[in-house]
């Protein structure tokens, strides 16, 4: 027997570690993010420079986290400890894993204030009051502004949504994340097929194809670039840890090569699904798509609205974001709460409530300076927002700094600090010989931090996206 790691727990199978990593991959980046910069970024040819972002970096580097959380079986600081003793620096890489901590706190605090929003919206479609005000668009907008600057009304659903996310981690690995995303996933993928199947009878259908496959190069900027790079690590939950700690809860006689791909896979097939099913309905009718980030919560719903069936469909559309939400808060939670378990010592319970906890006070500080009707323009979770309010400065901050920064160490420490031999054995484990293992090692070593490192020069110089 080794080490007994107390409330650490593992998944029962492989579907369950895919399932839940593809849980954690799939959420507001996927639905909202990358539509909205795909359409801003003219289509295709961004489509295909994220494709190939994904899996010339993407990829790549969810192996690399994979693999050291499941060397260690720890949380991303014990395995950095565990992982640089005896090696130069053994002191500092530690903090690759506090940085990954810290990051989870604070993305977390303001997601859930994000993902809240479409618990209102469900309520809203269900009761109807949604299709009714979406007739008239300044009526959607006005209520949009209304409740973004009522501090009450954030604060509840963000306590609500934080609330949620606690009670699955509490119940621990196997009984709560990988229970909770064995329902959520299915469900959330019938929805989608669901969607996309309802949007191919949309009149609009055939333009959004076109849009989104038929590449224009001309379309795209040096910025574009940046951005898809940036965007295939946000959405793959890369960059500070979650796939580390997913990657610790897995059992030895899994491929991690075969599992990553398969996440990565859905990760992308679903954000190209959702682009499918937002731009059939928005090109079904001349709207005009402020350039707002704010999409989702006032153009959606009015195109909603004017189709047979809208409050149905926008009802399913605000359950499917919420369910893919929810399963990036949990695995953002369980990031810090893993932490505070084996670094801490704290039983699972305590970990969780102790650290939603705190993520809820942080978030609810997000959560009541949203009122200022600048933030309206600048939200933009996830992405190059400008710095307004507490809220966009968090969200700035962490996805432009935090996240690219843990994501070049980790492609450094996994490519030049570890011993190839011992990151060729986690990867054959459970895998057999692995044959693109000097095509993962290269990959990992020059593409990833030269790609990363592009990224943070750009932000250092503040190169714009758009
Ligand atoms: N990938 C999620 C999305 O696309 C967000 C997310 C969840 C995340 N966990 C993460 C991003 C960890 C970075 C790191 O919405």
């Amino acid at each position: 027997m080794g080490e007994q790691v107390s409330s650490r727990g593992t998944w029962s199978g492989r579907l369950g570690f895919v399932l839940a990593a593809a849980g954690s991959a799939v959420g507001l980046g996927n639905l909202w993010k990358f539509p909205y910069i795909t359409y801003e970024n003219g289509g295709g040819a961004f489509v295909l420079v994220y494709l190939a972002a994904i899996v010339m970096v993407g990829l790549p580097v969810m192996m690399a986290e994979v693999l050291l959380g499941r060397r260690t079986q720890r949380n991303p600081v014990g395995a950095f400890r565990i992982l640089s003793q005896g090696k130069r620096g053994h002191r500092l890489w530690p903090g690759v894993g506090v940085l990954g901590v810290i990051s989870g706190f604070v993305i977390l605090s303001y997601y859930s204030v994000v993902a809240g929003w479409t618990v209102r919206y469900i309520g809203l479609a269900i009761s109807g009051r949604l299709e009714a005000m979406a007739v008239h668009p300044e009526a959607l907008q006005t209520f949009f502004s209304g409740f973004l600057g009522s501090g009450a009304q954030q604060v509840l659903y963000h306590t609500i949504f934080m609330g949620a996310t606690v009670g699955i981690v509490i119940l621990g690995v196997q009984k709560g994340i990988e229970r909770a995303t064995k329902v959520l996933m299915p469900l959330l993928f019938l929805i989608l097929i669901a969607l996309v199947a309802y949007s191919v009878t949309t009149p609009g259908f055939g333009e959004a194809l076109t849009f989104l496959f038929r590449p224009n190069f001309s379309q795209l900027s040096r910025g574009a670039v940046l951005e898809a790079l940036g965007h295939s690590f946000f959405t793959l939950s890369l960059g500070m840890g979650a796939m580390l700690t997913y990657g610790s809860y897995m059992k030895r006689d899994n491929s991690i090569q075969k599992a990553a791909i398969l996440i990565t896979f859905l990760d992308t097939l679903i954000a190209l699904m959702a682009c499918v099913v937002m731009f059939s309905v928005i090109k079904s009718f001349d709207f005009e798509v402020t350039k707002s980030a704010v999409i989702l919560f006032t153009t959606l719903p009015t195109v909603f609205a004017k189709l047979p069936g809208g409050s149905l469909v926008s009802a399913l559309f605000y359950l499917l974001v919420a369910f893919a939400a929810l399963t990036s808060t949990i695995s953002l939670l369980e990031v810090v709460s893993s932490y505070a378990i084996d670094e801490l010592g704290w039983g699972r319970r305590r970990a969780s409530l102790t650290m939603g906890g705190a993520i809820w006070l942080f978030g609810a500080l997000s959560a009541v300076s949203l009122g200022a009707n600048d933030t309206l323009s600048s939200i933009n979770v996830i992405g190059r927002s400008s710095t307004a309010g507490v809220f966009g400065t968090l969200d700035y901050l962490a996805s432009n700094w935090f996240l690219p920064v843990g994501g070049f160490f980790i492609a450094l420490f996994t490519g030049w600090a570890m011993n190839p031999r011992e990151s060729r054995e986690t990867l054959e484990e459970g895998h057999g010989p692995m044959r693109a293992y000097s095509f993962w090692h290269f990959l990992i070593r020059f593409a990833a931090p030269l790609a990363i490192g592009a990224i943070i020069v750009s932000v250092i110089l503040g190169v714009e996206y758009n």
